[in-house]
This record gives structure tokens, sequence and C-alpha cells, in this order.
């Protein structure tokens, strides 16, 4: 692999042990991909920071590498933790946990990530078109290549690190023109709510082959930017699924493919998987905000629910977007209609098995499709606006 003179000094050590070892990591990642050379990133996301997923194996390293010195060369977020960093105590969240967790983020603090604590990177920093990125949660990665264009692969959470650490990654995949060209069309039914779209998305991830790269007919230019965020989400949780490209919506669509394959998606291959992945119990915790909820997303549940809610009712997102809500009011009135509003984390991440829940009503098919598999919570799939309606209810 070529590497330039600032990359080989980093590779020898002259940077520190710390990058040195990053560096290794990235180049040999890189070589085993088949990258002649790096590329320089101007934004790291790491994931799989939360005690829950990473346990001790993960702290151990994130301390190595902050007691040898490690500290990041570019710009560098995080995803999010398994608690409200303030108000784990409120969550129920084991105090053995919380100081687990605590250590992760002083070791990230000690190498200079800031600490964003979501998976919407982009409402605190949007990407410009064709950016480089080395960014790790699957949802950000479809969001950031699909709808502004930038660059990035799905990187796995240590390599985050690693790109951090030395503002490279290696140059392959995504990051390369011939590899961003749609080669299959589809023709969709225009979704009519994010739990539609959500749908959408866990479709086309369901059913796409690895490499295929959709030119997405049928979506609506206006379409809320929320309801494509969702869309990402579940195309990147229940596939791979790394680049969409929409017709009028993607900054890099172009032109159809000229190949005759044609994959066409309606409401009935939609219902199918959404029986399929979801229940049909009585929930009690209502969840919005997988991918983190957006500061219009807060302003239209707040809309939505006419009363105070019967039923548990928990929406996550960034203190980024918390901020803003708050100074709007927004969060108060939330809360004074019996929403919690959780900052840092969510339910996929959390210990939530400790929290007693059983059954979750969300409109996030990514949600729908971890919460079985990571803490045995049943889900039952909603559009916002009927989970505004049956919390109120108590249904
Ligand atoms: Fe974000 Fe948690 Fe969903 S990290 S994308 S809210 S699984």
């Amino acid at each position: 692999m070529h590497l330039t003179r600032i990359e080989e000094r980093m590779l020898d050590g002259e940077e520190g042990e710390a990058r040195a070892l990053a560096m290794k990591v990235i180049v040999k990642v890189g070589e085993a991909l088949g990258a002649e050379r790096l590329v320089e990133v101007s934004h790291a996301h790491a994931s799989g920071i939360s005690y829950n997923n990473i346990g001790e194996p993960g702290l151990r390293l994130l301390r190595r590498l902050a007691e040898a010195g490690g500290r990041v060369k570019t710009y560098a977020t995080v995803n999010p933790i398994g608690m409200d960093a303030d108000a784990w105590m409120d969550m129920h969240v084991p105090r053995s946990f919380a100081e687990k967790q605590l250590e992760v983020l002083e070791a990230l603090k000690a190498m200079g990530f800031k600490l964003t604590l979501t998976c919407t990177p982009y409402y605190v920093r949007k990407p410009r078109l064709g950016e480089h990125l080395a960014w790790g949660e699957s949802s950000a990665v479809a969001y950031a290549n699909s709808l502004l264009g930038a660059r990035s692969n799905r990187e796995g959470g240590p390599l985050t690190i690693m790109a951090a650490l030395t503002g490279r990654t290696y140059y392959a995949g995504l990051h390369l023109d011939e590899n961003r060209r749609p080669n299959l069309s589809v023709e969709a039914e225009a979704p009519k709510n994010s739990l539609e779209a959500s749908l959408l998305g866990g479709y086309l991830g369901k059913t796409l082959k690895e490499g295929e790269i959709p030119y997405v007919r049928g979506i609506k230019q206006g379409t809320p930017e929320y309801w494509l965020k969702e869309m990402c989400a579940a195309a990147g949780a229940l596939g791979s699924l790394a680049l969409c490209l929409i017709e009028g919506v993607s900054p890099e669509a172009g032109s159809p493919p000229s190949s005759e394959e044609k994959l066409s998606v309606d409401r009935v291959e939609l219902e199918r998987l959404k029986e399929e992945i979801g229940s049909s119990d009585q929930p009690d915790l209502y969840f919005l905000g997988c991918p983190h909820a957006s500061l219009s997303e807060l302003i239209m549940l707040d809309r939505l629910v006419k009363g105070r809610v019967k039923v548990e009712f928990w929406v996550t997102l960034s203190r980024h977007e918390y901020d803003q809500a708050s100074s709007k009011g927004i969060v108060r009135s939330l809360e004074s209609k019996g929403i919690r509003v959780w900052r840092d984390t969510c339910p996929i991440v959390a210990p939530f098995k400790s929290l007693g829940y059983r059954v979750m009503a969300t409109n996030s098919v990514k949600a729908a499709f971890y919460m079985p598999r990571i803490h045995g919570v049943r889900v039952v799939l909603m559009s916002v606006e009927e989970m505004a309606r049956h919390a109120v209810q108590g249904v």
C-alpha cells in the first residue's frame, strides 16, 4: 500500500504508540480489502461504546489507547451509550453498570472525542457532498451516503476509533466513484408515514444482495427527512445496505441504471414484513427515537399527543437536539404529558432487560429487529400518530 510521508511517520511511531497501533490496524484492513492507499477523513464517528455491548474487553482497549497517549487527529464524535449520562438513576440503570459506562466516557474524552452520544451525528455536524468519513453506525452511514452524498463504509466500532486516532481510513468500497453507481432499479409505492418508509428500508435491506445499489423511484420530493432517516436505518439493520440512491432526493442519484433488473415493492410486501417482525401484543412501553429523534419530530409528537399518556412513553435523542427542544419549551411540554425524554441512549443499547418491559411499540423497524434479539422484548409496529393516540387512551 502506498503511504504518504505523514502516514509513514504515524506507522513508525513518531506520533506515539497509540497512533502507530491505530495506523497498523487500518493499513492491515485496507490491504486485506485491496486498497492501494488511505484517504483522509474529516469526521470519524465511533460506534459500539455502550458498556452493554463492549463490556470489559472494550473498556480495557479504550483505557489502553488513552493511557498510551492516543489523541484524535480529526473531528470525532461518538454513538449512544447505555444510559442518560446524567439521569441514569431515573432510568433505573444499575450503579455497577453506570460506573463502568462512565469509565468508557472518561477514556473517550481523554482521547479528545466529542461526547455527542448520538447515532445522528449529521444533526450535530452535517457532512458535505463528497466528504470522506469513517462512520460506524449503520443507520448514520446509510443516511450520509444516501441523503447527503458523503462517503463512508460501514466501519466496525474498533476501526472507527483507529480512524479517529489517525484521521485516515482505507481508500476502498464506498469511497470510490465506481462503487457508488446504482445497479438495480426499484419501483416503490410512496410511503405515507415514517413507519411505511421504515418498512420499505427494511424490505430493501432484507432483499438486496451485498454490493447491490438500488436506484429507488416513487419516493416523493418533500418527503419528511425523518421518514428517510427511518428508511436508511432499517435498510442498514436488516441487511448491509449502505447506499440507496433515491430519485429526486439523493444528491448523487443521477440517472437510473441501464440494466434490465428491476424490483417492485408495494404495500402488500410491506404489510407482510410488518407481520413477520412485529407482534400484536399490548405494549407496556411506547418508544420514539431510533434513530435518535430530531427537534422537528419532538415538535410533531408534542402536537399529536393530546393529553397525558397512560402507558410509559420514551423518546431518545442527542443533547444537541434536546437543548434546542428544551429552549423552545418542547421538552417541558412533553414531560408534562408524562413522556420521558432521555438523552445519550436508546433502549437497544441500554441494559434494558433489567428494566422489566415486555412489549414495546415503535415506528422503527430497526428497533423492532433488534429488541427481540438483544433483550427478548416483543415489538408492535405503529405509526407515530397511532402511538400518540393509543398511549393517551392506554390501549
Ligand atoms: Fe440509534 Fe439506538 Fe437505533 S443507537 S439507530 S437509537 S438502535
